[in-house]
């Protein structure tokens, strides 16, 4: 099964926009999409209003408490997209993964032991820094999307964060079968984005999508609002750039290309 992390060390690159709006998106062309809220933040749960009802075992419970992931699932308001949302005791779930066995693999086992499941791409949106809950949702992707500002801190991040997978596939034995560095919010008309963009294209070239998120305010209203922006403004600037990158997803990561 395909599963993509939505990761960046720098706080506020776009990752849980990014994460919902290529849900969506790919989930209205018609792809089983399963959306996995790895921040304690639970932003996107908030955006997509789901949460754990009585009952049910949470995402906490599954990594915790060995319950099955299957059965944390639940349905979002577009059809073939679907979540395991993060709730309020997601902010212990770091400290709670310390005293597990095999803390950092939990959430791969989790999704291996509910196999079959019938999606098409698990995508993992995961908060910007570096925890046991990072680790999880990490681990758990064979591919990584690094969403990234034009400026000279996210280009920053971007040499700690390769550092950063380098040991760490020195000390899992783990490597992604695909990295790539989406850049988002950028304004072509501001001389120092396209500088920054360029030295992006020197020194990450291979990794880079080339396709980028162009910076627009109907993105932000869109999510005010609790709408993915292709419903709300479709024919917006972010709406054609994300159907885009969606579309390079497909094609790279689902070897399927749109119809
Ligand atoms: N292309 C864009 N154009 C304009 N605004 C954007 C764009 N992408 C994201 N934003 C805005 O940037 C802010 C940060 O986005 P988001 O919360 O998705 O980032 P994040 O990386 O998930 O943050 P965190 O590190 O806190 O999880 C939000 O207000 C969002 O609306
Ligand atoms: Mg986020």
């Amino acid at each position: 099964m395909n599963s993509m992390a939505v990761f960046s060390l720098k706080g506020g690159t776009g990752k849980t926009t990014i994460s919902a709006s290529l849900g969506w998106i790919l989930a209205e062309e018609g792809c089983r999409i399963l959306l996995i809220d790895m921040d304690p933040q639970g932003h996107l749960s908030q955006f997509f209003k789901v949460r754990t009802p009585p009952g049910r075992p949470s995402l906490f419970d599954v990594l915790i408490k060995d319950q099955p992931l299957r059965e944390a699932i639940l349905p979002t308001a577009q059809v073939n997209l679907e979540i395991v949302p993060a709730g309020e005791e997601n902010l212990r779930l770091n400290e709670a993964l310390i005293a597990r066995p095999w803390r950092e693999w939990r959430l791969k086992d989790a999704l291996e032991a509910s196999q079959p499941l019938s999606y098409d791409l698990v995508l993992i949106d995961v908060g910007g820094n570096l925890s046991l809950v990072t680790h999880n949702a990490l681990l758990a992707a064979r591919v990584l999307l690094i969403p990234v500002l034009p400026d000279l801190f996210s280009y920053l991040s971007l040499k700690t964060l390769f550092a950063f997978l380098q040991e760490a596939g020195r000390t899992y034995q783990f490597f992604f079968k695909m990295i790539w560095v989406l850049i988002n919010k950028i304004n072509p008309h501001r001389p120092l984005d396209r500088e920054n963009r360029q030295a992006l294209e020197q020194y990450y070239g291979k990794f880079l999508v080339p396709e980028v998120v162009r910076e627009d305010v109907k993105l932000v209203q869109a999510l005010r609002q609790q709408v993915p922006v292709t419903q709300a403004a479709p024919q917006s600037t972010a709406a054609r750039d994300l159907r885009k990158v969606a579309r390079f997803i497909r094609t790279m990561v689902l070897a399927a290309p749109a119809p």
